[in-house]
C-alpha cells in the first residue's frame, strides 16, 4: 500500500511549526515515525506570569495540530487525529495517524495556500466591512472543529468588552512580572528564531494617537517597535469571541484547532487578525466578561479582524529542535 515517506514526514512537522504561538514561545515537540506524527507539550516554554495554566501553551500547541493535519492531507493521504491519546502522559497533547491515499480538495488547497499569508496584523485595520457572509463562515469553520465563534456586535457589548479589556491591559502593565516575562520574548535579533521580533510590533510612542477603543498587547516596551503604521485612521474592526463548551485541556486543543482553521479561511478572503487576549489572561476578567456578556461556555480567544497591509512573517526552529524520538 502507498504509504507517507520518511522525507514527508518532516516537512509536515516544518508546516506545523507555522501556526501562531503565545509570544511566539513555539511551545511543542513533535516525534514522527511510520507514519504517526505526535504532537507534546514543552512545558519549560511555557508563560508562568501571563499563562500560569497553560491554557494558551495548548491553545498554540492545538494550532499546531491543526497545521499538521493539514499538511498531511497537503501529502495525499487521509488522517485521523487523536486528542490526549495517552491519559498517563498529559504532554501527550495528540496523535496523527496517517491513513490512505486521499486527494486534497480545494477547500483544504486553499487554506495551505493561506499559512504562507497568515500573520498576526497588528497594523490598524481599513475602515471596511467584513461581510456578514464570511463571519457565517466563520463560525461554521469554528463549528467544526468543535467550538464557537461569537460576533461582538451590540454596542452594549462592545462596550463591555473594551472596559474589561483596558482595564486588563492596564493591570498587566502596571505588573513588574508581566513585563519582565513580556521582554523576555521580545526580539531585536533579525537571526532569532522564537519570540516577537520588533517588525511585527507597530511603535507606540509618548503620547501616540489611540487608534482604537479595543487597546492591542503592548509589546513596545522598549520603544523599538519597528511596524511602521501609515495614516492615522481610528479604526473599528470586527471583534470575534472564539470559545468552547467546558474549559479542560482537550477543549484549549480543540480551541487552537478553531483559531487556526478560523484565521486561515478569513486569510483566504484577505482578512487579517490579532488577539485581544489581555482580558483572558486574568481570571477574574475573563469571568466577567463572560459573565456580562451573558456566553453560556467559556472564552479562548478574543480577535479583532479586519483587511489591512500584509504583515511580515516571524521566525520559527528549525524542525530539527522541535523533534524528539519516541
Ligand atoms: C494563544 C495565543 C495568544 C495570543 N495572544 C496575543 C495577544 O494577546 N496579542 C497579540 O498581539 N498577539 C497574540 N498572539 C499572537 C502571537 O504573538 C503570534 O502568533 C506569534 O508572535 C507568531 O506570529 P505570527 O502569528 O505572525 O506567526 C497570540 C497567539 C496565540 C496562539
Amino acid at each position: 500500500m502507498d504509504r507517507i515517506s520518511a522525507e514527508q514526514l518532516p516537512e509536515v512537522i516544518a508546516l506545523a511549526t507555522r501556526a501562531p504561538s503565545i509570544h511566539n514561545t513555539q511551545p511543542w515537540r513533535f516525534a514522527a515515525a511510520d507514519g504517526v506524527i505526535d504532537v507534546y507539550a514543552d512545558r519549560g516554554r511555557k508563560l508562568p506570569v501571563v499563562d500560569p495554566t497553560g491554557r494558551q501553551l495548548l491553545i498554540s500547541c492545538g494550532g499546531a495540530v491543526c497545521y499538521a493535519r493539514l499538511g498531511v492531507r497537503a501529502a495525499g493521504y487521509a488522517v485521523r487525529v487523536e486528542l490526549l491519546p495517552t491519559p498517563a502522559d498529559p504532554d501527550h497533547l495528540a496523535r496523527l495517524t496517517v491513513g490512505d491515499p486521499l486527494s486534497t480538495t480545494d477547500d483544504e488547497r486553499a487554506l495551505l495556500a493561506a499559512i504562507p499569508h497568515r500573520h498576526t496584523n497588528r497594523l490598524p485595520f481599513e475602515d471596511r466591512e467584513v461581510p456578514t457572509a464570511l463571519i457565517a463562515e466563520l463560525e461554521h469553520r469554528a463549528s467544526l472543529e468543535g467550538a464557537w465563534l461569537r460576533l461582538i456586535e451590540q454596542s452594549s457589548d462592545q462596550m463591555t468588552t473594551v472596559v474589561l479589556l483596558s482595564h486588563a491591559d492596564e493591570a498587566q502593565r502596571l505588573d513588574p512580572a508581566y513585563r519582565e516575562e513580556l521582554e523576555s520574548w521580545l526580539r531585536f535579533d533579525a537571526g532569532a528564531a522564537d519570540g516577537v521580533p520588533a517588525t511585527a510590533v507597530p511603535h507606540v510612542g509618548e503620547g501616540a494617537e489611540r487608534r482604537s477603543a479595543f487597546v492591542l498587547r503592548d509589546f513596545d516596551l522598549r520603544g523599538e517597535g519597528a511596524l511602521p503604521i501609515h495614516g492615522q485612521q481610528v479604526e473599528r474592526p470586527v471583534v470575534v469571541l472564539l470559545g468552547t463548551d467546558s474549559d479542560g485541556p482537550a477543549d484549549w486543543l480543540r480551541a487552537g484547532q478553531a483559531l487556526v482553521h478560523v484565521l486561515l479561511r478569513a486569510t483566504v478572503d484577505g482578512v487579517a487578525a490579532s488577539p485581544l487576549n489581555q482580558v483572558l489572561d486574568i481570571p477574574a476578567l475573563r469571568t466577567q466578561l463572560r459573565g456580562q456578556l451573558h456566553v453560556m461556555g467559556f472564552p479562548q480567544m478574543l480577535l479583532r479582524m479586519g483587511y489591512g497591509r500584509e504583515a511580515t512573517a516571524t521566525s520559527r526552529r528549525p524542525v530539527d529542535e522541535v523533534t524528539i524520538d519516541r
